[in-house]
C-alpha cells in the first residue's frame, strides 16, 4: 500500500485538477463559501491552508485579501498552486501539515483544512494534535474550517465501486474496502494509449472520522462551534476561538 505522499506523487497528483473540472470555477465557489460564511480578512489577515493541493482554497483566500501559508506534501500539486497564484500573497510550504506551527506566525486569523485532507491523517491522535496546534496558532476570534467526507457511513457490495470521472482518454474508478478505523481507497485509472487502454492502480488509507468526535474534541480545546453540517456525506465544521 502506498503512503499518502507516494499516492499523490506517483498517481493522484497528476489527475487531481482534471477530476474537478474548471479550476477558476472551483476557486470562485470557494471564494463564495468564505464570503457567505463571513470569513474575510479583518485582523492579522493571516490564513493557513492545511493540505492545499493545487490551491482551490489558497487562491480564493488570497483573492479575498489574506496572506496565505499553504502546506502540502505533494511537489506536483504545490507546483500547480505556484503556477496558478501569480502575484497573490501565497507562501507555498512543502511539509507535513502536522509541522505547520513551526513555519507560521502565531496569530493566524483563519486556518482551513478542506476537501477531505483531514481523513488523510493516519490516526485520531494526529488529528487531535493538529486541532490543538491550530487552536494555539489562532488569534482570539480566529476561525478554523474543516470539510471532510463522512467515511463512517459504510457502502456495501457493488456500491463500493465508484465511477469518479471519465472522458474519451481517461476513466477514473475507485473501490473502497472498509476496516475498523480506516477505509482502503483503491484508485484505478485507465488511460488510452496508442496500444489500447493502460491501467494504473494505487491504494492508500483514509481515516473514518465521526463528525460528533470532531465536535467533542474541538469543544474540549475551547473552540465554539459556528457551523456543523453533513451535506450528502460532505461534513463542514467551522469553529471559532
Ligand atoms: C484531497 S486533497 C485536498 C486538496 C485541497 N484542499 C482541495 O480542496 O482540493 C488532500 C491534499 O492534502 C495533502 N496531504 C495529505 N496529507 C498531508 C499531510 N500530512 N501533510 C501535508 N499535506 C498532506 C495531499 O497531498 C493533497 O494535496
Amino acid at each position: 500500500m502506498a503512503t499518502v505522499t507516494e499516492h499523490y506523487e506517483k498517481h493522484l497528483g497528476w489527475y487531481y485538477s482534471w477530476l474537478f473540472g474548471d479550476f477558476n470555477e472551483i476557486v470562485e465557489a470557494n471564494r463564495r463559501f468564505f464570503t457567505v460564511q463571513n470569513l474575510i480578512p479583518g485582523k492579522s489577515k493571516i490564513a493557513i491552508d492545511l493540505g492545499c493541493g493545487p490551491g482551490f482554497q489558497s487562491i480564493a483566500l488570497a483573492q479575498l485579501g489574506f496572506s496565505v501559508y499553504a502546506f502540502d506534501l505533494s511537489r506536483t500539486l504545490l507546483d500547480e498552486l505556484i503556477n496558478n497564484s501569480g502575484s497573490l500573497h501565497i507562501t507555498p510550504i512543502k511539509d507535513d501539515i502536522l509541522t505547520f506551527s513551526s513555519h507560521c506566525p502565531e496569530n493566524a486569523e483563519l486556518s482551513v483544512c478542506m476537501g477531505d485532507t483531514l481523513t488523510h491523517l493516519d490516526s485520531f491522535e494526529k488529528v487531535k494534535n493538529l486541532f490543538a496546534d491550530v487552536y494555539h496558532s489562532l488569534e482570539t476570534g480566529g476561525k478554523f474550517v474543516l470539510t471532510f467526507r463522512d467515511l463512517v457511513f459504510e457502502l456495501k457490495g457493488i456500491d463500493r465501486f465508484i465511477q469518479v470521472k471519465s472522458d474519451s482518454e481517461t476513466i477514473f474508478t475507485c473501490f473502497l474496502e472498509y476496516e475498523a478505523e480506516h477505509v482502503r481507497v483503491n484508485d484505478m485509472i485507465y488511460m488510452r494509449s496508442k496500444d489500447g487502454w493502460k491501467l494504473d492502480v494505487s491504494c492508500y488509507r483514509k481515516l473514518r472520522i465521526p463528525m460528533e468526535w470532531v465536535r467533542r474534541e474541538l469543544l474540549e480545546l475551547g473552540f465554539t462551534i459556528c457551523l456543523y453540517e453533513n451535506n450528502k456525506g460532505m461534513i463542514t465544521v467551522i469553529a471559532g476561538k
